[in-house]
């Protein structure tokens, strides 16, 4: 487990000069450890989702630039830092739209400019891994404190939440943006019950947030991706809380595809809509989400599950698993240093200017 982490779950450790993740495609089923010494294998999980959520993707990546840097050394002394820049490439191609990641290699590289001449690179970078893991949980639980204070100051009677897609420890570093919020909210009386729909095509709500829920003992149901508009006008939903893959400097939020369905939603039934992300997450480059890379993966995601067809041979497919939910949807977002409500260019500029809280 995770220091400071105080749930049952964790995705990511380094132990015994390498690095593992729990393979979540093979979750709820099955609790499977990979353990990866090589750069070309971290890309690979990355990729292949073994390993997926914004801030969890930076912190592997920048373990991956250790495993990175002791090969490359290993093999060359003198021109492991040239080198080392095709596995920083490599890994910034794994996945193209959550930030962190290119963020976690940003720090990264800073590190080794930092390098003095009498330090050890790789225990350096090692260092520099485990504090982006570290203050990644700080930060989901300064979220939890300040999110559920957002939720409180609201007063209405403890209802249902709806979140979407997965964004608890297996999401983070540990105990999660959307999902910390939540958890945190649960503890407090300010939550009834949590409504974890499917998030298809990857399923990740039923597999991963109905699972970390249920481990922690969090009332939670599974619905269809569809079944939001109907609770919502059934008045048993006060917010939906979710996540984010990148924010751009306006407020808009990229997050797994149907999370702007949400929002749309939310404002036409007078729910309140709140997105939880720690500020690794936001990329002050862009004004605004229309300019965010939305990745689009295949067509097997839609066309079959294991080895069962469900569409026809050859059909046509589109499946952008991200989409943008316009700021004027929000209603808040809360970060590890403070809460933006109604976002816009000048709520944001202010928050990023801040101090970091820890
Ligand atoms: O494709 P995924 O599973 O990596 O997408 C994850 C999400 O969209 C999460 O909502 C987002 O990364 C926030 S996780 C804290």
């Amino acid at each position: 487990m995770v220091p400071g982490q105080e749930n049952s779950v964790s995705a990511i450790e380094w132990r015994d000069d390498a690095l593992w993740l729990l393979d979540q495609r093979a979750l709820p089923v099955q609790e499977v450890w990979l353990e990866h010494h090589e750069v070309a294998a971290v890309v690979e999980s990355i990729r292949a989702m073994v390993v997926r959520g914004a801030p969890a993707i930076g912190i592997t990546a920048a373990y991956g630039v250790v495993l990175a840097a002791r090969n490359r050394r290993n093999q060359d002394a003198y021109t492991w830092r040239a080198q080392l820049e095709q596995d920083l490439e490599a890994l910034a191609q794994s996945r193209p739209t959550a930030v962190n990641l290119f963020w976690a290699l940003d720090q990264m590289r800073l590190a080794l400019d930092k390098l003095a001449d009498n330090e050890d690179p790789i225990v350096q970078l090692l260092r520099e891994a485990k504090k982006i893991h570290r203050l990644d949980v700080a930060a989901n639980h300064a979220m939890g404190r300040l999110g559920s204070a957002v939720i409180a100051s609201y007063s209405t009677p403890a209802k249902g939440v709806i979140t979407h897609c997965n964004t608890g420890s297996l999401a983070t570093g540990g105990y999660g943006t959307a999902l910390g919020v939540i958890r945190s909210a649960w503890q407090q009386g300010l939550i009834d019950r949590v409504f974890a729909d499917e998030t298809r095509p990857w399923w990740q709500g039923s597999r991963l947030t109905a699972w970390e829920l249920s481990q922690d003992k969090i009332p939670v149901t599974l619905m269809a991706d569809t079944v939001g508009a109907t609770l919502m006008r059934q008045g048993r939903i006060s917010w939906v809380i979710v996540g984010a893959d990148r924010i751009t400097a306006n407020g808009d939020v990229a997050n797994k595809i149907g999370t702007y369905n949400l929002a749309v939603l939310a404002k036409h039934h007078g729910v309140r809509f709140m997105v939880a992300a720690p500020t690794s997450t936001f990329d002050m480059m862009l004004s605004s989400g229309e300019d965010i890379p939305i990745e689009e993966r295949g067509p097997d995601e839609l066309v079959a599950f294991k080895n069962h067809r469900l569409a026809p041979d050859n059909i046509d497919v589109y499946n952008p698993v991200f989409d943008v939910t316009p700021a004027e949807l929000i209603d808040a977002i809360v970060t590890e240093k403070g809460v933006v409500e109604s976002p816009n260019l000048a709520g944001v500029s202010r928050l990023m200017e801040k101090q970091s809280l820890h």
